[in-house]
């Protein structure tokens, strides 16, 4: 019989601390009129000085282990995927690993920025689905307000910081349909952290953006990508229940429910309460239009992701 993998449950987690457009105002020359036009962004959360990646990680996780009705003591794998560690080592999954009193499974974190969920999330299917795992964790876990210069108007307002997280399990039936991933590291320059712990620190430590020419690479890639997935399965744009994109900007959004001809109402859309929070922006949208009843049993999700690399990527799949 084939073997797939089913989303069991999910989770997600969010700082206590709001930062507004309003109180940016104060921070940088900037205007609540022009971030709302420019992105859909009124708000992001910040986490506190002593909260971490990993914490809010274990917030999610722990929603999405109860909602599987999974022990931790009982999962196979566990994948992080964050550009924000709380360490250079060991890896957040590890970590996440200590806390959940989980031991001896293989933890290990992705780093695909905005796309690691998908990432993330395609790695531990395939684990499930060559029977190398029954059950897995993927988190997507990010303080990014970290890594960003608050006195650059042109970054600092577009992002915030939270956690999701999914519980997956094998299955007799699709489940995650099919996964896409792409790279292209002739763009790392357009988007960018340049110091890192390998060349000595060298360069910036904050996060350095050509926001217009991203938009316009993301736009293209992402019509793009969506078409690919469903034309590998045969599918067409009717057949998509919901589309559950990385929340970036809401025009770049936009832009691709039209190319799937499908309405605002079938988009989730978090990016004006939590801004870009990256690897964890997928699973915490997802999370919360599961737990509010949109997402229902038996409906098609497409997910699709763009960020620094350049990575991309979708999943497609039966909740
Ligand atoms: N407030 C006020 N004005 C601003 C601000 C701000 N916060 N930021 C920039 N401006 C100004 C610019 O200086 C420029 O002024 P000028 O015309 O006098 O030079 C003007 O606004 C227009 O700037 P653009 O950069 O051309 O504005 P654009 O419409 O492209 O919007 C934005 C900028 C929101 C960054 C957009 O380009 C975008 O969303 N890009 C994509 C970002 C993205 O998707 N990232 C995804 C991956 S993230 C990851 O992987 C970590």
């Amino acid at each position: 019989m084939n073997r797939f993998t089913q989303i069991l449950g999910t989770g997600s987690a969010l700082p206590a601390k709001i930062l507004t457009n309003q109180a940016l105002e104060r921070l940088v020359d900037t205007s609540d009129d022009w971030i709302r036009e420019r992105t859909g962004i009124r708000q992001r959360h910040i986490a506190a000085e002593d909260e971490t990646s990993v914490d809010l990680a274990e917030r999610a996780a722990l929603a999405a282990l109860g909602a599987a009705g999974v022990k931790a003591s009982e999962l196979d794998l566990i994948v992080v995927a964050t550009t924000t560690p709380d360490q250079t080592f060991p890896s957040s999954a590890c970590l996440l690993q200590e806390r959940l009193d989980s031991h001896g499974c293989p933890a290990f974190d992705v780093q695909a920025v905005c796309t690691g969920f998908i990432y993330a999330l395609a790695i531990a299917e395939k684990f499930i689905r060559t029977g190398s795992a029954e059950r897995a964790l993927v988190v997507g876990a990010e303080t990014l307000s970290r890594i960003l210069d608050w006195t650059d108007r042109g970054t600092c307002v577009l992002f915030g910081d939270g956690a999701g997280a999914v519980v997956i399990g094998a299955a007799d039936e699709p489940g995650i349909i099919s996964t896409h991933l792409h790279a292209d590291g002739a763009y790392r320059e357009l988007l960018q952290v340049p110091a890192g712990i390998g060349n000595g620190g060298n360069g910036s430590p904050y996060m350095q953006m050509k926001g217009n020419e991203v938009f316009r690479v993301a736009v293209t890639t992402l019509g793009a990508i969506v078409d690919d997935t469903l034309a590998a399965n045969n599918m067409t744009r009717a057949d998509i229940d919901w589309l559950v994109p990385h929340q970036a900007n809401l025009r770049i959004i936009k832009a691709t429910a039209r190319k799937l001809d499908l309405a605002m109402e079938q988009v989730v859309v978090t990016v004006g309460e939590h801004g870009n929070t990256s690897a964890a922006s997928i699973p915490l949208a997802f999370d919360q239009a599961v737990r509010d009843g949109r997402i229902q049993r038996g409906q098609i999700v497409m997910m699709e992701a763009f960020g620094g690399g350049f990575t991309w990527g979708s999943a497609l799949l039966r909740y």
